[in-house]
């Protein structure tokens, strides 16, 4: 007798996420690069890829590496495309604390 817990699950190579934060599955990075589509930048506008709160780090390499191995160019040639500084979220809490500590809060200052 057979359970759920005997049950495969077949998947395919292309079912794997490469972007965890957009979603962005091998796939469909492999369907733009097939079309020409073979930077980073690209593939970040058409996909979505490298847009998510990491910014990239948990995809950036793993999207190099494939585009290398597709284009048959090395990833210097490919280069990084554009970097943008990590989005973290501040609790309003710590912008009002930190206004309680202005050194200069309270002072005069001349010019
Ligand atoms: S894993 Fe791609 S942006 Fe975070």
């Amino acid at each position: 007798m057979a359970g759920i817990c005997s049950e495969k699950r077949q998947y395919e190579e292309g079912d794997i996420v490469v972007c965890r934060c957009k979603e962005v599955t091998l796939k469909e990075i492999r369907k733009w690069i097939s079309r020409g589509y073979d930077t980073f930048d690209e593939l970040k506008r058409l996909t979505g890829v490298g847009m998510g709160p990491c910014q990239g780090r948990g995809c950036r390499d793993i999207v190099m590496k494939e585009i290398a191995r597709m284009t048959g160019k090395t990833l210097e040639e490919i280069g990084t495309g554009t970097y943008r500084p990590p989005v973290k979220p501040v609790k309003l809490g710590m912008l009002t604390e930190a206004n309680k500590e202005d050194p200069w809060k309270g002072k005069v200052v001349s010019h």
